[in-house]
């Protein structure tokens, strides 16, 4: 059985060019099949707005989403270290705000830290978050709760100008405390630089393999989301193909009356003559 990560793990692995692997994961059954793989992090990731929830964006999703989905993930990945998205509009407004969001849904789930979107701007709400003892992971590069502002779901850091901005970004959310940071959809060789210039992991999703860890949406990786399908999504299973071959087979044999067969039926003889 594997050994769950703790947070100084983090800084760790890093040191000892150690790589790892975290992908997503929004309920209790696929919590429990991630929790049985070699995968060292799971994401309840506000994703879950697109892919549980049949929304067109992550903004819609809310903290009671987040704490559903998240203690469910909790209670079937005892060994996997989980972080909880915090979703859009839940630190934003004031960082008050955010430490009393960011606290419910590290006691109400039981994860083992928090997510949030943002680089320097949000180096304040951050440091408040810590310090009341809630673990942060930061999130910069391609933001999807920003999309709109960042002119849709495009590659980050194609500039001198901002790719500067993302490594001062990544320094900024280091020095404020956070212990690892998500870098989304940014060039290659931005994330090698970026993962470069700080002490703490850069775990990549579109960012190259250059990072210290890569991070996948489990639905994408799986094959079953042919909603929306970004250039960095590799398919390593097609478990829809299987489900589709498993329920048509279903559907036939329920059809035909081959399903259940005496193996999948009640046969203890019961006198119904008197009936
Ligand atoms: O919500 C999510 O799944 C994420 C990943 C894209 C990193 O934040």
């Amino acid at each position: 059985m594997k050994k769950k990560m703790s947070i100084l793990d983090f800084k760790k692995y890093k040191e000892e060019k150690r790589k790892f692997a975290y992908v997503t994961a929004y309920d209790y059954t696929m919590a429990s099949i991630v929790d049985d793989s070699d995968v060292e992090i799971i994401l309840v990731g506000d994703s879950l707005g697109m892919t549980m929830l049949g929304y067109d964006s992550t903004v819609p999703v809310t903290v009671e989403d987040m704490i559903h989905h998240g203690s469910a993930v909790v209670r079937g990945a005892k060994n996997t270290f989980i972080t909880v998205d915090m979703p859009f509009g839940s630190y934003e407004v004031s960082k008050e705000e955010a430490v009393k969001n960011a606290v419910k849904i590290f006691k109400e789930t039981g994860c083992d830290c928090v997510k949030l979107e943002g680089g320097t701007e949000y180096v304040d709400t951050i440091k408040t978050i810590i310090k009341a003892g809630v673990p942060v992971m930061g999130h910069i590069g391609l933001t999807p709760q920003s999309s709109t502002m960042l002119g849709g779901f495009k590659v980050q850091g194609t500039t001198p100008e901002s790719a500067k901005k993302l490594i001062e970004d990544a320094k900024a959310l280091e020095e404020a405390g956070c212990f690892s940071i998500v870098l989304e959809c940014v060039p290659s060789v931005v994330g090698k630089k970026i993962a470069e210039s700080v002490k703490v992991p850069i775990l990549g999703i579109g960012a190259g393999k250059d990072v210290d860890c890569q991070v996948i949406v489990l639905q994408d990786m799986l094959g079953m989301y042919p909603d929306f399908k970004p250039k960095f999504v590799k398919i390593f299973a097609n478990v829809r193909d299987e489900m589709l071959k498993g329920l048509n087979a279903y559907h036939e044999e329920s059809v035909n009356g081959t399903f259940p067969s005496e193996e999948y039926s009640f046969n203890k003889k019961v006198d119904l003559s008197d009936l």
